[in-house]
């Protein structure tokens, strides 16, 4: 891998990054971890990452609206995001503040869902919940349900625009490690090089 000298380099290529692993299913950053402060304990979990505009320097997951990282959260939808690659030895950090999407925009992607897919909304109770089995999680007989049986799960599905307002770069090179750092200020991106 090239070595990035050029702040805008590293923002053009972050970017371009970020919006072909939310369309490959194999994309290194296709799966960060999220991580949120819910209630005094700091937790992680792994995310798909649905949709990125840098327009609007958005990212998207999809979650359940009983899950803890949503439903103990302060006012503030927080998330801190990690992305690493491997190959490329290039880690992203964002931090991020996040908006839930309109009802009519959540209906269209719940259209769209298949019910296998549908499964991850549709438990009885809410995520966290003791079960005495694994089985008592949904309905008995989901996975055979046709997609107009499986609408009610609709009602605990959310999906999250998180507008990025830090983005942190870090390669790993031989010829020397590059870090850089780029925060939304006063409605424009601030950027610099950082120590590794
Ligand atoms: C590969 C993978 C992808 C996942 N994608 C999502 C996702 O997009 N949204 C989500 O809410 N949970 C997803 N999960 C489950 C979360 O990692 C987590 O277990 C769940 O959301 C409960 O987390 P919470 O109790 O912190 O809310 C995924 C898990 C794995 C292993």
């Amino acid at each position: 891998m090239e070595i990035f000298n050029d702040l805008p380099a590293v923002w053009t290529y972050s970017w371009q990054q970020l919006e072909e692993a939310s369309q490959e299913n194999n994309h290194p950053w296709r799966l960060p971890v999220i991580a949120n402060l819910t209630g005094s304990q700091v937790s992680q979990r792994t995310v798909v990452l649905r949709k990125v505009s840098q327009k609007e320097r958005h990212l998207r997951f999809y979650t359940d609206l009983r899950s803890a990282k949503i439903s103990q959260k302060d006012e503030r939808l927080r998330f801190s995001w990690l992305f690493y690659n491997t190959v490329s030895q290039i880690q992203l950090r964002i931090q991020s503040e996040g908006v839930v999407v309109s009802v009519e925009e959540a209906d269209r992607i719940w259209r769209g869902l298949p019910v296998y897919a549908r499964s991850t909304y549709a438990s009885i109770k809410p995520p966290g919940t003791i079960i005495t089995r694994p089985k008592d999680a949904l309905p008995a007989g989901f996975f055979t349900m046709s997609s107009i049986q499986t609408d009610a799960a609709r009602a605990n599905f959310m999906a999250i625009d998180n507008q990025v307002k830090e983005l942190e770069f870090l390669q790993l090179h031989r010829e020397g490690h590059r870090r850089a750092r780029f925060v939304w200020t006063d409605g424009q991106w601030e950027s610099n090089w950082l120590v590794p």
